[in-house]
């Protein structure tokens, strides 16, 4: 059977985008901002999408548009030796990443069912942490756990375009309306003006005091959000089949998503503030326990929450579909197996991969930091030494298809690649590793 593309330019954007947007966009942002100081993450955060993953975007594009292959067989066909495995990794990557993403995103149905069936009556935050302590682990996290990995299932085994691209041409744009409603809900309240302060304003001080710790998490998280260092971009690159401006939908995939993470902000610091709460207390439960507390004390919070959860879960899914598909389009291409039963298969190893983080949230800790501090931002290193130092000319041609004549740019991108990003990347993997091993 020949292989899928894309029926529309749209519908790989939207699906570029859909995956983009995501948990960490929503959840993963706002805490790890409110942990690292607020704006003077913030600044470096956005110097890293622009500088280093816009160009990491484009290297996965290639590698994926030349060969039109899953990561595996895309850098089997490019490289030898060694290279081989570097296309694993991300199959590896793919099944940690989405085993713990499938869990958060089931908090956060769950958290949209709660508003729907009861609202979010809860008296003060040690009433919201204790609710958040019933969701995030037990037996009915592992139900809304299998529930989400059903819709997956459902989603990639329907194919490329009747499954992915009818599902991100509904999803994203119900996204973007919704943040839109919630951010300008936020600027009405009073406490927006600190929380604005707080977010907007970079204490340089507090920068260059702790930027062993800003660097790497800034990195991981550019990488995380812009779905990079497992193939996703690889994957849905090679259902082009047709030549047009990788830079120019690379631009506007960083562009959507910076953008959406920023509008969370914009979201989430107000009704923090407004609740008397401390950005970044709690982690990864944190702004549960927060945003319940929020919504159950202003008028309207049901409705909001109801909103504000709903609209999250849908940019998981859009997220998590990314994922299966770079596990799926593996199972296909290499071995021939049909797409229902690999979607099926890979979806049901994914969820049991994910149960023990339903059972103790320890094994969240550990997957997230292993997978975004240490996996996500190797196997971008390693993707970029490759297209660097061992294809430049393939891939300096590959960018052209669709553009022409690239100019200096072509050579400023491979530079970019070779070295800044090289660099950059294993200076914030090593502060990385030490802070895991710690
Ligand atoms: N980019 C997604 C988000 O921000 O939620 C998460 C993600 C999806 C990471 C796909 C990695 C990936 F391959
Ligand atoms: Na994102």
């Amino acid at each position: 059977m020949a292989r899928e593309t894309w029926a529309t330019r749209a519908g790989f954007i939207l699906a570029a985008v859909g995956s983009a947007v995501g948990l960490g966009n929503v959840w993963r942002f706002p805490f790890i901002t409110g942990q690292e100081g607020g704006g003077a993450f913030l600044l470096v955060y956005l110097l890293f999408v622009a500088l280093i993953g816009l160009p990491a975007i484009l290297v996965e594009f290639v590698i994926g548009r030349r060969t039109e292959l899953n990561p595996v067989g895309a850098i089997r066909d490019l490289g030898s030796g060694a290279w081989n495995y570097l296309g694993w990794l991300f199959v590896a990557i793919g099944f940690v990443i989405l085993s713990y993403y499938s869990v958060v995103a089931g908090w956060f149905l769950r958290y949209t069912l709660i508003g729907v069936l009861d609202g979010y009556a809860v008296a003060d935050t040690g009433e919201a942490q204790a609710l958040f302590g019933t969701v995030a682990t037990g037996i009915d996290t592992l139900l809304f756990h299998a529930v989400f990995m059903a819709l997956v299932i459902g989603i990639i085994a329907a194919g490329v375009r009747r499954g992915i691209e009818i599902g991100v041409k509904i999803m994203v744009p119900a996204i973007v309306a919704l943040l839109v409603g919630l951010a300008a809900y936020g600027f009405t309240l009073d406490a927006s003006t600190a929380a604005y302060g707080y977010y907007l304003s970079p204490d340089f001080g507090y920068l260059a005091a702790n930027w062993t710790s800003i660097l790497p998490a800034a990195a991981g998280q550019a990488f995380f959000t812009l779905s990079l260092g497992m193939g996703v971009m690889i994957t849905y690159a090679s259902y082009l089949g047709e030549d047009r401006n990788l830079v120019a939908d690379a631009g506007v995939i960083a562009s959507l998503d910076t953008l959406v993470a920023v509008l969370v902000g914009f979201v989430v610091f107000p009704f923090l503030f407004a609740a008397g709460l401390e950005p970044g207390s709690g982690g990864p439960g944190g702004i549960f326990v927060s945003l319940t507390t929020a919504f159950a004390g202003i008028p309207g919070g049901r409705v909001l929450g109801v909103v504000f959860f709903g609209m999250v879960g849908i940019a998981a899914l859009s997220s998590a579909i990314s994922i299966l598909e770079v596990l799926v389009s593996y199972l296909m291409d290499e071995l021939g197996v049909s797409r229902v039963p690999a979607s099926a298969a890979l979806g049901v190893a994914v969820f049991l991969l994910g149960v023990p983080v339903t059972i103790d949230l320890i094994f969240l800790d550990l997957f997230d930091l292993l997978a975004d501090g240490v996996l996500l931002v190797l196997g971008s290193l390693l993707l970029a030494l490759f297209v660097g130092w061992v294809i430049p000319d393939i891939a300096r041609e590959e960018l052209s298809r669709g553009i022409g004549d690239l100019g200096p740019f072509g050579d400023v991108w491979i530079w970019i690649v070779r070295v800044p990003i090289v660099v950059v990347v294993a200076v914030s993997l090593y502060l990385g590793v030490v802070d895991y091993v710690e």
